[in-house]
């Protein structure tokens, strides 16, 4: 069974709270419950993940070389800043899928550019909590060509 890591960056835990007319009523909870129910229909095994703080993200992705067989991630707003998110899944090199709950491309130009996006292969963005179901299934998809 492949084994996926779905990380989460800063604000994320406060789904269900924050900026509601953008990310939606449904908390950081019913997400997870999602991807796990998700996860068990697409016969995969995720852990799941939700950071503030870079430095902790950076320390999960490393944790994933020889561990994980790929990675979905939504680095929220270190998404548009982190050089150092960017190096880690360069470091580790195993097949990333990156998500966002919005449109990012519909919103505010700082939010175009992507660091982790030049690493991952491809991107799900404004699809809401359904993005990390379809990033799995690219994912996984991906990974039943590349079998280890
Ligand atoms: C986000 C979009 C980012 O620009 C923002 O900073 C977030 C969430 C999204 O999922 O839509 O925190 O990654």
């Amino acid at each position: 069974m492949k084994k996926i890591l779905v990380i989460n960056g800063p604000n994320l835990n406060f789904l269900g709270i924050r900026e509601k007319n953008i990310y939606g009523n449904e908390t950081y909870d019913d997400l997870c419950e999602l991807i796990q129910i998700s996860a068990k229909k697409l016969g995969c095994e995720v852990e799941l993940y939700q950071s503030n703080h870079e430095g902790c993200l950076v320390d999960k992705i490393q944790q994933c070389y020889g561990n994980k067989d790929g990675i979905v991630i939504n680095p929220a707003a270190y998404t548009h800043t982190s050089v150092a998110i960017l190096d880690a899944l360069k470091a580790v090199n195993i097949p990333a899928v990156e998500v966002h709950i919005s449109d990012v491309d519909s919103r505010e130009d700082f939010r175009k550019i992507s660091y982790a996006g030049m690493y991952c292969f491809a991107r799900v963005a404004g699809e809401g909590f359904d993005g990390y179901v379809h990033a799995l299934k690219l994912l996984l998809e991906k990974l039943s060509l590349c079998p280890t």
